[in-house]
This record gives C-alpha cells, sequence and structure tokens, in this order.
C-alpha cells in the first residue's frame, strides 16, 4: 500500500488560525470531524502544537495509533508513553516516507513539508464559533498553500469541510 500524507488544519473564515497558544474556536462539530479524521491514524505535530494540546488535555490525541512531535532537539525530551515519539525534522522526511501520516500543525511545518501533501483537509470554521482577541494570528491559506485540486465540498451549521488533493498524489 502506497503511503500518504495528510494534513488535517482549521481555519476561521477570515484565516483565524491562533489565538494565544491556542485553537480561536470552540465548535464540537469539527473536534468530531476532526477525530473521526485522525482515530487510529499516525499523527505528526510540532512540538509547540502538542504543547498547546497538553494545555487542555495531559494525554491528549489518545485513540490514535502512534503520535509524532517535531522539535529541534530530541535530547530536551523525554517519551512519557510508548506512543508518544520525540523526532527531529529530518526524521520526520524520513517517517513520512515510510507510513501514512497526518499532520496536525504548527502552520510552519505545514508549509514545510506542502509539497509532500497528498490530501488537504481543511474546516473553515464559521464566524459564530471563532473566538478571536487582538492576538489572534491569521494566515492567507488559499494562497500560500499549494492545495491542488478540490475534491469535495461538505458544509453544516458549524464549518465547511473542504478536502483537496495536493499536487503530489
Ligand atoms: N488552526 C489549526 O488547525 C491549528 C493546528 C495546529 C496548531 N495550531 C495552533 O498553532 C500554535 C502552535 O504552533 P507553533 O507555531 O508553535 O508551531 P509548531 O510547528 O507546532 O511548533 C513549533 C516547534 O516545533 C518544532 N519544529 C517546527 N519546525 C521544525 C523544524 N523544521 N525543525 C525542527 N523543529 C521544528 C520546534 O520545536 P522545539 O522548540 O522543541 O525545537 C518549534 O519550536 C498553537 O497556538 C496552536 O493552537 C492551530
Amino acid at each position: 500500500m502506497l503511503n500518504e500524507l495528510h494534513v488535517v488544519v482549521a481555519f476561521g473564515v477570515n484565516g483565524e488560525w491562533s489565538t494565544d497558544d491556542k485553537i480561536p474556536f470552540y465548535s464540537k462539530e469539527d473536534m468530531r470531524h476532526f477525530k473521526r479524521i485522525t482515530l487510529n491514524k499516525n499523527v505528526m505535530m510540532g512540538h509547540g502544537t502538542y504543547e498547546s494540546l497538553t494545555k487542555i488535555d495531559n494525554d491528549p490525541l489518545r485513540d490514535r495509533n502512534k503520535l509524532y512531535v517535531i522539535t529541534s532537539d530530541v535530547r530536551k525530551l523525554s517519551s512519557k508513553d510508548k506512543i508518544f515519539t520525540f523526532i527531529t525534522y529530518e526524521e520526520a522526511l524520513e517517517i513520512i516516507a515510510k507510513e501514512t501520516i497526518y499532520l496536525i500543525g504548527g502552520y510552519g511545518l505545514v508549509c514545510g513539508l506542502a509539497t509532500h501533501v497528498d490530501y488537504w483537509h481543511i474546516s473553515n470554521i464559521s464566524e459564530e464559533y471563532i473566538v478571536s482577541t487582538e492576538h489572534t494570528v491569521k494566515h492567507n491559506w488559499r494562497t500560500d498553500l499549494p492545495l491542488g485540486k478540490l475534491v469535495s465540498v461538505e458544509t453544516n451549521p458549524e464549518f465547511t469541510y473542504l478536502l483537496y488533493k495536493g499536487f503530489k498524489s
């Protein structure tokens, strides 16, 4: 079976990405959707994303197969559980070549690995579910990311789910 790289991320309708180290949305439907896509999968993320998840849950993303956390220095971290593996960016590239991976952020990593992406799963969160402050970081994801072909669009009250086939596939 061919290995694939999937990116699973969410933006607000105005490109909202993060606020004070948290995601700036509160959409239960999108959380369920995120879980459905990543359940029992190998999930990869940057150290900042991992840290932000541990602030709301000290055992984040259980029910996934493996969790890979990318850091510039694996020595300063220890794996607290068998499924938590801290890896360097170079190791991330080797893993992506061998396993199907679901990359969930941060934005810099997503941009850095964009040419390897097979599928982009993008949630566009509706205005009323966004908690935006003056610290909210926004991105022009539609122009920044090499999204490829739009495969499907699903709309529900809390968010629109856009699936793109990346240029790699
Ligand atoms: N809207 C969304 O879908 C979404 C998704 C994910 C995250 N977020 C938000 O984004 C924020 C966290 O993102 P972040 O900017 O901190 O990014 P991040 O990519 O999650 O974390 C950055 C850290 O990852 C490691 N890293 C990243 N690129 C690397 C590279 N090329 N080589 C080596 N190490 C690398 C470094 O860790 P070390 O410092 O340990 O070296 C770096 O400090 C949070 O606010 C989170 O809520 C939003």
